[in-house]
């Protein structure tokens, strides 16, 4: 139908014959002369008629915002003072000769610019006139460039892409299941995969030796920014492979995709262990972008009159640390007052500060309404926190997740307020996760997944899973957790005992992990792997705020799709046929009772 795209056209292209398809971003009337900008994917061009075209003249006139034209016409010049340096087409415009109105629009629900706020409901619910707006082209656009790039790289490297199935039964990732019932098999259910976790191994099992897959997985837990009920993973796996193996492959690709699609050198890698991690930065996701560092103080404050702080430094489970702001004195009262609540959210009951105004005067040098109570310590606080004229040190007591979630999101939050950031990309692998982290009933969980590789053997682990390491890493960027995996368990009497650990008896072991488990028996091989959230990285590389952002058809918040209804009530003639019978919604119970 075309001869070229509207935001293709430049001026080596002057005086050529042109038929454009698009939409009419925006009509202007300048005194007898009709301005059209329009758009197609590849961007936007400006097309003019003027009333010697008569009769295409007066269908231009018609036109309103979002028609969809065919338009021939001649590209020319601008002339002198209306040429746009912000629009690659920006130096021609095109001369419309004639115009056909391919379809016509009602008035778009929204302005298509990037300078209008729409709410995001509105957004969603006409999804397909969002996803016009060149940002959002730009970003569908890079999603498929990196899943190309990751593909080839893949490729090159000797991994099959092998499809594995979306009915199956659960793998436990930890979040809750999305459930299929099925028809034939009354009372039975298929799960939707959380990850192809169990599969990919068993690919390992058959030999296939390198598998990766583009692939969506499922999983129903609380969404937040970063996170989406559907999501799509890179998910990898290789045979004969130590856990530098994949480290080394999975670094080099993301390394090689941030220099081909963003033209970042990322360099490499360092590596932090997940107790450094969490002593440093309060998480095990840090943002390396940030200078900041979490200091341990409870030593200095078992003795200290203070009991906030002497309460958790002399409880085993407990942490007193302090974050140092450089140049942070200056901060207002109101400030310190909102940080104060933003480490609330986290469950801190405060935000301690000290303000060093001059740090050679000692304890007279400070202004802080807590200094009175540790005088004797203020010595040893300045001389290990490095404290210098102009800082304020911020301080966490009280359990050690506590401290290290409200002082992590602390120093990130301060890292982003007072930017601080000393680079622009800050990538790490942190590694040496312990297997099990306890519950608050008291029983062991897995940090990754029950089928990773503990680095002790059987009988230490059986002995002390608590102090068990794992053979499990991260690959964090700017404080998102990108990727993560492992080496996993390929001997069964391991895996056994993992299960076993985790309070899963020999019974339900059987029950849920039995294939796995005879697999294992069958000569498995070595293996480990690593999966990405394509989601997450493509909003890193893309700057978007939310996940929603990057997704075609995302869904909202409360995992809703508005445009389509989705999920729906069915006829209960489906429903019978499933074996079901539905339940009046707690919620319609409660309206009628209150
Ligand atoms: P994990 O559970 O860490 O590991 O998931 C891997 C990566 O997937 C992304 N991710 C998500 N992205 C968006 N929305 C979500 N709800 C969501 N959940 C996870 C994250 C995360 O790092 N089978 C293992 C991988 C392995 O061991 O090989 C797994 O699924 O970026
Ligand atoms: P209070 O004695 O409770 O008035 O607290 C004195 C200071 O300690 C205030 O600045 C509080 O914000 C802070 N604070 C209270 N509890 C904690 C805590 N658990 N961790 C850090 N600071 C705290």
């Amino acid at each position: 139908m075309r001869s070229h795209y509207c935001g293709d056209l430049r001026p080596e292209h002057i005086d050529a014959e042109v038929t454009l398809c698009g939409w009419v971003h925006r009509r202007r009337d300048h005194g007898g002369v009709i301005f059209l900008d329009m758009r197609d994917v590849k961007g936007i061009v400006q097309v003019v008629f003027d009333p010697d075209t008569e009769e295409h003249f007066r269908r231009a006139d018609k036109v309103r915002s979002e028609y969809v034209l065919k338009v021939t016409g001649k590209v020319r010049d601008r002339i002198e003072g209306t040429l746009n340096p912000d629009m690659a087409t920006g130096a021609i415009e095109v001369l419309g000769k004639q115009l056909e109105i391919l379809n016509v629009a009602e008035t778009p629900p929204f302005q298509l610019d990037e300078h209008t706020q729409v709410g995001e409901d509105v957004r969603l619910r006409h999804r397909y006139v969002d996803l016009r707006r060149p940002e959002m082209q730009e970003r569908l656009a890079m999603r498929s460039r990196v899943s190309t790039f990751v593909r080839n790289y893949l490729d090159k490297h000797g991994f099959h892409d092998i499809e594995t199935p979306m009915l199956t039964r659960a793998t436990p990732e930890g979040a809750r299941d999305y459930l299929v019932p099925s028809r034939v098999h009354a009372g039975s259910f298929y799960a939707l995969p959380q990850s192809p976790q169990l599969f990919k191994q068993l690919l390992m099992v058959a030999g296939m030796d390198r598998y990766y897959q583009i692939v969506k997985c499922f999983r129903d837990e609380d969404l937040r920014a970063d996170r989406q009920p559907e999501f799509t993973q890179i998910d990898i796996e290789m045979s004969f492979a130590t856990e530098a193996d994949v480290m080394a492959v999975t670094e080099s690709m993301i390394r090689d995709l941030f220099n081909e699609v963003l033209q970042v050198e990322l360099g490499d890698f360092p590596r932090l262990s997940y107790a450094d991690a969490i002593s440093k930065y309060g998480s095990d996701k840090p943002d390396l972008r940030v200078p900041l560092e979490l200091q341990d103080v409870a030593d200095l404050m078992q003795g200290v009159d203070f009991k906030v702080f002497s309460g958790p430094a002399n409880d085993p489970e407990g942490r007193v640390a302090v974050l140092r702001v450089p140049g942070g004195a200056s901060l207002s009262r109101k400030v310190i007052d909102d940080y104060t609540k933003f480490v609330g959210i986290y469950g801190a009951r405060g935000l301690a500060w000290i303000k060093v105004n001059d740090v050679a005067a000692g304890a007279e040098g400070l202004q802080s309404p807590i200094v009175k109570n540790m005088l004797d310590v203020v010595p040893e606080l300045l001389a290990r926190t490095g404290a210098e004229s102009g800082d304020i040190l911020f301080f966490g007591a009280d359990k050690a997740n506590i401290v290290n979630e409200a002082l992590g999101a602390l120093r990130v939050k301060l890292g982003e307020d007072l930017q601080l950031h000393t680079c622009a990309w800050a990538p790490a692998w942190v590694v040496d996760f312990p297997m099990f982290e306890k519950d608050s009933e008291g029983r062991w969980n897995s940090l990754h997944h029950p089928f990773t590789l503990p680095a002790c053997d059987v009988a230490q682990l059986q002995a002390a899973p608590g102090e068990a390491l794992s053979h499990a890493y991260d690959m964090v960027l700017n404080g998102t957790e990108l990727g993560g995996g492992s080496l996993r368990i390929h001997n069964a009497e391991m895996q056994a005992k993992v299960l076993e650990v985790l309070g899963i008896d020999a019974e339900e072991a059987e029950n849920k992990f039995g294939f796995l488990l005879r697999a294992l028996k069958y000569g498995a091989p070595p293996h480990g792997g690593l999966a990405f959230g394509l989601d997450r990285l493509l909003m890193l590389m893309t700057g978007a705020s939310s996940i929603r952002d990057v997704i075609a058809f995302p869904k909202t918040q409360s995992a809703a799709c508005v445009m389509t209804d989705a999920p729906s009530a069915v006829d209960d003639a489906q429903v019978k046929e499933l074996h079901l019978r539905v339940r009046k919604p707690v919620s319609e119970n409660a309206e009628h009772a209150g």
